[in-house]
């Protein structure tokens, strides 16, 4: 059974998603824990659930590296990378680049999802940034985290047409709806064996 850690800064709806697919009988994988680097609202779908959460704030740390390290810590806590399973880490709408000392701990064990066709709209306005490039098409990408911005391994991805006139707010909802179940698929893929994580190459 893979153990998985979930990190989250907002609602929380994917992982919401993938609360809702471990707790399925034969799902080869159990959310441990879930860290968020704020109060995020979705912090309350795995205090619902059972499962840990932890807040590690970054204005609590004196810098990127140690924040990332005080963040691992909190993880392996819960068995994720330590031991010989290293379990996986799940960016599932952390709003912060994690620290390279943290990635290079945990990588190619640490996947993200990204509300964008990458390596089209990288960053943490994909959505906003697919509307003002007058994109046709964008989608979602599911991929390994290197030390660069959204730049690591791309594992799975899910296209859409954009809508004329819609706005940031509906097409990301249309996005998500393509998200959560590509992303819980992705996790069981890797789970069940089924989907290698190539190592990075170096940055
Ligand atoms: C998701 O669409 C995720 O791809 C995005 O935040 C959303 C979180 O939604 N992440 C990024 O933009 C990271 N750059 P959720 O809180 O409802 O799961």
């Amino acid at each position: 059974m893979l153990k998985l850690a979930v990190l989250i800064s907002g609602g929380g709806s994917n992982l919401q998603a993938l609360i809702a697919a471990t707790a399925e009988p034969g799902f080869p994988a159990r959310i441990v824990c879930v860290a968020s680097d704020t109060d995020a609202p979705g912090l309350a779908h795995a205090e619902a659930a059972g499962i840990p959460t932890c807040v590690v704030r970054p204005g609590d740390s004196g810098s990127r590296e140690e924040w990332g390290q005080l963040l691992a810590a909190a993880i392996q806590e819960h068995g994720v990378g330590t031991g010989p399973e290293p379990g996986l880490i799940v960016s599932a709408g952390l709003m912060r680049i994690l620290p390279a000392g943290f990635v290079r701990e945990f990588s190619p064990h640490l996947i993200n999802t990204h509300p964008a066709l990458l390596p089209r709209f990288p960053g943490a306005h994909a959505v906003r940034d697919a509307l003002a490039a007058g994109a046709e098409e964008t989608g979602v990408t599911v991929h390994i985290i290197d030390e660069g911005v959204d730049t690591g391994p791309v594992l799975r991805q899910a296209a859409l047409r954009v809508v004329a006139g819609e706005s940031e707010a509906e097409l990301h909802e249309r996005i998500k709806e393509l998200e959560r179940p590509l992303l819980v698929e992705t996790v069981r893929e890797i789970a069940a064996g089924e989907l290698e994580l190539p190592a990075p190459s170096p940055a």
